[in-house]
């Protein structure tokens, strides 16, 4: 069984290689009436996109957008939405000499361990150009979520160790790594260069932050918010582990150093959860940090096996990404978006159902069935204390009972239960008569 597809209520089929004609997705569940358009893809696409910084695969792709269906003049119809990206720039000549050898720590081995047949050119299906579809999927997704003020940004916020002390969002998208911190980000770009030239590569973490959080987002079981977005975010080639709120750090503090409390005026006082408890959103930011493996296409001579099982070494020539981690923050955002797209779509499938006029008369007729049962336990209980203590003069009983302590205990009530202070008495005055008589 393949598993290409992703999400329920807001559903994505990914599609296509690295060397084949094009790639793409399909979406289906999108709501008709939203604004879309090419031009609203292509921003993400254009963020995606390698060979614009020369610290990425220097592999010059156009990566322009094109819709299939779906939309009508500048509208989702409600149909499913088919977006292509065609490939211009493969050179499979490249990979010739991969054909018939396990690249080291690629998927190459457990592919064909699977499949038995491999499209080795590129990395085929398991390249990062199959992401495409995604960053596609996950703009239309970001238009569902911008209507309920949802906003996604992410950036690196460490690269070989070296890691941001700020988080500046808007500097991130102009900075050539995506850094978070541009006191740091000239000592990350070194460490790539350095990295780049001596045909090896580096590892980094990306951080998510969602804002504008509703709260009630998630189930709280199987689909808790913070397993929807660890297992799409762990979906993407090269993910080696996930972190929401203190993550790991959580396991080092005590309780009263963890726990968030909500304040009384609305918000919290804390985010170490990360936005969600009990797999539901609290409304406080998302917060997600990814760790990025180093890229397994190096230059560097390795030693590995080739098909028949032989020893072998190999040197990988073709277009690569020294660092993963700034080409994966488009990715990790549009799958973060997916996963709240679905998330809202089937919230909204479980919006309360309210009751009907009988229903309503019903539940009041409940009520005062309450009221006359504990009416009838109150003359019992008196029964049963005239019979026990024997009889006593009505004088006598108001001194038992504590009249004057009762009447201001009710009228104390009556006042946090936000009862009519007038009906209260009344009452109060209509059950204690008969044994004032
Ligand atoms: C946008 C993107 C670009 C990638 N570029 C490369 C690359 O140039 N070279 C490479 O070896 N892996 C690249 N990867 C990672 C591989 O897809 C991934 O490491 C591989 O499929 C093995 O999966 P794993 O690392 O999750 O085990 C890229 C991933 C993404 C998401």
């Amino acid at each position: 069984m393949q598993s290409n597809t992703r999400g329920d209520a807001f559903r994505i089929t990914t599609f296509g290689e690295s060397h084949g004609p094009a790639v793409g997705v399909v979406i289906d569940g999108v709501a008709p009436g939203l604004p879309l358009d090419a031009a609203t893809v292509q921003i993400q696409m254009d963020r995606r996109r390698p060979g614009r910084t020369g610290l990425d695969s220097p592999r010059a792709e156009p990566d322009r957008a094109e819709i299939l269906s779906g939309i009508f003049e500048g509208m989702t119809t409600g149909a499913p939405i088919c977006i292509i990206v065609r490939s211009v720039d493969f050179r499979s000549g490249d990979y010739g000499n991969l054909k018939d050898v396990f690249r080291p720590g690629s998927g190459d081995f457990s592919w064909l361990a699977k499949y038995g047949v491999r499209d080795w050119r590129g990395g085929g299906r398991l390249s990062g150009r199959e992401t495409v579809g995604r960053v596609a999927a996950g703009a239309v997704a970001r238009q569902l979520l911008d209507r309920r003020g949802i906003r996604i940004q992410g950036a690196v916020v460490e690269i070989d160790g070296v890691r941001a002390q700020a988080w500046d969002a808007a500097y991130a998208e102009t900075d050539p790594l995506r850094c978070a911190d541009p006191a740091v980000s000239p000592e990350m770009i070194r460490r790539v260069q350095k990295a780049r030239d001596e045909g090896d590569s580096v590892g980094g973490v990306i951080e998510i932050r969602v804002e504008g959080m509703l709260p009630g987002m998630g189930d709280p079981v199987f689909r808790r918010l913070d397993a929807d977005l660890a297992s799409a975010l762990m979906s993407i080639g090269g993910i080696r582990g996930i972190e929401m709120g203190d993550g790991f750090a959580a396991a080092r503090l005590h309780g009263s150093e963890f726990n968030d409390s909500p304040l009384p005026g609305g918000g919290w006082a804390t985010n170490h959860a990360g936005g969600a408890l009990g797999g539901i959103s609290t409304g406080q930011p998302l917060v997600l940090r990814l760790a990025v493996r180093p890229t397994g296409s190096i230059g560097k001579p390795q030693d590995t096996i080739d098909r028949h099982g032989q020893a072998t070494t190999i040197e990988i020539r073709g277009r690569h990404d020294p660092c993963l981690a700034p080409r994966i923050v488009p990715v990790a955002e549009a799958m973060v978006a997916c996963v709240l797209a679905d998330t809202l779509s089937r919230q909204a499938g479980i919006a309360r159902v309210e009751p009907t006029a009988d229903e309503w008369a019903l539940e009041i007729d409940r009520c005062d069935e309450a009221l006359l049962a504990a009416l009838a336990r109150r003359v019992e209980v008196s029964a049963a204390r005239d019979r026990a203590l024997g009889a006593v003069s009505p004088r006598q009983r108001k001194t038992v009972i504590g009249l004057p302590a009762l009447r201001s205990a009710w009228a104390r009530r009556a006042r946090e239960l936000g009862l009519p202070r007038e009906l209260v008495r009344t009452i109060l005055d209509a059950i204690l008569r008969p044994s004032e008589g």
